[in-house]
């Protein structure tokens, strides 16, 4: 029998509305008793005197790049860099190479996480064959093999009568659809947000009405299907006033926003670095003043990394050409951890937030410190700081904004089902 005592941390469990100092005791993979003082022997001790003791972060919306983009990312290096940023679950997405539309990709990608990956991996599988946007594809049978969720993330579907087709599904399998809310036809060719700062550039702009708009659509469909319909990084004052507004009619909406989206805006674009380049693009000081205000009264559920690895020399080249998206995993509890130093958020609310919301929006067995829970632990120091270096971390690939950066809040343990898989003095430990 395998026992663990997390000793003297501040036990940070929203699932519970706990928040006091405390220990934690776990055996077996399962957490057995939390207590403000448990006596007990044999067990390997992790003293976390000083720190915060939370549920291990789930993220909900990630790319592994496996199966076909190995060279970015793969479910082993990607289940790394999890660990090491708190998450022990992450959910993945469907544009890979094959695309995660059919039960024998959802397969793979579940027995390739079993064997390499320290973190939990849920595949998301695709609403359409191909990412196309046209012909549904057989939810029954990838939810049988295992997929949490429904989306054609990273492209938007346009076509309303597939999106509400998918949508009355997803209730058959009483799984979420994950929309990628940009409308194709407003994006156009734009590549940072349209505003006084794509003008400087001389860069196309992509509007912020786009979002809005798509919102609106997919909203409307959910409402009339009764469908639990999940927004993906929101990134607009106008997105937000949607969800919000049919959050109040009673309809079935969550929505996701990302460190990035919550901390700059396009003003970090002025140096034409393509590792502030993502779509949605950074938005306006108003937009993330919205998200913020969003995510601090729960109209924005969760915080999601959209880690979206990509290789240097993709992103080596002129803004237009680069792909957008950068990882994120292992800075986002630090970037995050702004919202608590503004006081804009309470340290129970940042938890809820990264773990248990998330986990709620797809169902999954996360997000708790309740006794009788999956040990699924991160053990995190709120006011550590550090240096990012993305050559020292666990991703494959370099695409992040904050490489260089100081950061402070770090991640200095994470157990996944009893088991201690990252310590930041030893790296990551299993599997
Ligand atoms: O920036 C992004 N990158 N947004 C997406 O929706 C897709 C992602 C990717 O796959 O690289």
């Amino acid at each position: 029998m395998s026992r663990f005592l997390i000793r003297g941390g501040r036990v940070l469990d929203p699932a519970c509305g706990r928040d006091e100092r405390g220990d934690v005791l776990v055996e077996d993979g399962v957490i057995v008793a939390v207590d403000a003082a448990i006596e007990t022997r044999g067990a390997e001790i992790l003293d976390a005197e000083g720190l915060w003791v939370a549920p291990g972060f789930v993220d909900l919306h990630t790319h592994l790049r496996e199966p076909g983009q190995e060279y970015k990312e793969d479910i082993a290096s990607g289940g790394r860099a999890a660990v090491a940023g708190g998450f022990t679950s992450v959910a993945c997405m469907a544009n890979t190479d094959p695309v995660n539309d059919d039960p024998s990709v959802t397969d793979y990608i579940l027995d390739r996480a079993r064997q390499d990956s320290p973190a939990q991996v849920y595949p998301v599988a695709a609403a359409t064959k191909g990412l196309a946007g046209e012909v549904m594809t057989e939810m029954v049978a990838l939810v049988g093999a295992g997929a949490v969720a429904f989306s054609d993330d990273g492209k938007t579907i346009m076509d309303s009568g597939v999106m509400r087709r998918v949508l009355e599904y997803s209730k058959l399998v009483e799984r979420p659809v994950i929309t990628h809310a940009e409308d194709r036809t407003l994006v156009g060719d734009g590549v940072v947000n349209e505003g006084p700062i794509s003008t400087r550039l001389g860069l196309p702009g992509n509007p912020a009405v786009a979002e809005t708009v798509h919102v609106s659509r997919d909203v409307t469909l959910a409402e009339e299907t009764g469908a639990h319909l999940h927004i993906a990084h929101i990134s607009t004052a106008g997105g937000v006033a949607q969800v919000r507004a049919a959050r109040e009619r009673g309809a079935h909406i969550t929505a996701e926003v990302t460190p990035h989206h919550l901390t700059l805006t396009d003003e970090a674009t002025t140096a034409y670095d393509t590792n502030t380049k993502m779509a949605p693009p950074l938005r306006s000081q108003a937009d993330v003043r919205a998200c913020r205000e969003a995510l601090a009264d729960g109209t924005i559920d969760a915080i999601a990394t959209d880690h979206a690895p990509h290789a240097v020399h993709e992103k080596e080249v002129e803004f237009t050409a680069a792909p957008p998206g950068i990882i994120g995993f292992e800075t986002a509890f630090a970037v995050v951890m702004d919202l608590v130093r503004e006081e804009a958020l309470s340290p129970l609310d940042l938890i809820s937030r990264l773990s248990t919301a998330p986990a709620q929006i797809l169902g999954l067995e996360a997000g708790s410190l309740a006794v009788g829970a999956p040990a699924d632990v991160a053990v995190v120091d709120p006011a550590r700081r550090w240096t990012y270096d993305t050559t020292k971390g666990h991703s494959k690939s370099r695409n992040s904004p904050w490489d260089g950066g100081a950061l402070e809040g770090r991640v200095l343990a994470t157990i996944v089902g009893g088991r201690l898989v990252y310590h930041a003095d030893r790296g990551v430990l299993a599997p």
